[in-house]
């Protein structure tokens, strides 16, 4: 299924997004919106599970909509109900995780299907999980990049929206191939987000194939 295209014709696809940190995977959909890149989309809500996430806090200063659903030490599916009702009440149609490092239950899963995307910043499915780049790094590979997915009931693994790739130089180390992957992520975000609220592609087992295209 994809995200409704008539829809997209009518209204504007309203995400939410879920974040624990930094945020400027956020920024960088919100820095696109506000230039007219992803025409038709609009920022529903920012949540966090983490009160003092930087990212929540410039969500604030911009005067988006926004929640925290605090994580720690409650139950994966009472919390993600939580999670689920606050979506749901902003009319959200694409949950997009950004930084968000807490695994989601199958229930909040099975209530966004194919609607919930993803960034890592690996080129899955190498090196799924906490500090990817660093593990990527250390494994010696020699092209690095990030993935944008939407999200399954296993980490790091849903079908593969997009990736984008960069070198991995001589003089790198695990901070600058991070820094260097984290502008591939803001690019790879926004490009993500615009095919999947344009609605035009389709799912075929794994593959995400883009409609009148042959790749
Ligand atoms: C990003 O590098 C993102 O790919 C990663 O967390 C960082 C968040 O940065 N996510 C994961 O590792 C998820 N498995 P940000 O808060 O500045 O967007």
């Amino acid at each position: 299924m994809s995200v409704d295209l008539a829809k997209a014709a009518r209204d504007p696809i309203r995400l939410g997004i879920l974040l624990s940190g930094r945020g400027s995977n956020f920024l960088a959909m919100a820095e696109s919106i506000r230039e007219g890149v992803l025409p038709g989309v609009q920022i529903a809500v920012v949540i966090s599970n983490v009160a003092e996430a930087p990212g929540l806090a410039k969500a604030r200063e911009m005067g988006l909509p926004s929640a925290v659903f605090v994580s720690q030490g409650r139950k994966r599916a009472e919390h993600d109900a939580d999670l689920t009702a606050c979506l749901q009440a902003h009319h959200v149609d694409l949950v997009c995780l950004a930084g968000y490092m807490r695994l989601l239950s199958p229930e909040f899963i099975a209530a966004f299907p194919n609607r919930i995307l993803n960034i890592h910043p690996s080129l899955l499915p190498a090196f799924p999980g906490l500090e990817a780049q660093q593990q990527a790094f250390e494994h010696g590979v020699k092209v690095a990049g990030c993935t944008v997915h939407f999200v399954d009931d296993h980490l790091d693994h849903g079908v593969i929206v997009l990736q984008r790739t960069i070198p991995v130089l001589e003089s790198d180390d695990a901070h600058s191939l991070a820094a260097r992957i984290l502008v591939e992520e803001h690019l790879a975000y926004t490009e993500a987000i615009a095919h999947v609220a344009g609605g035009e592609y389709e799912i075929r087992g794994r593959r995400f194939v883009k409609r009148n295209s042959s790749r």
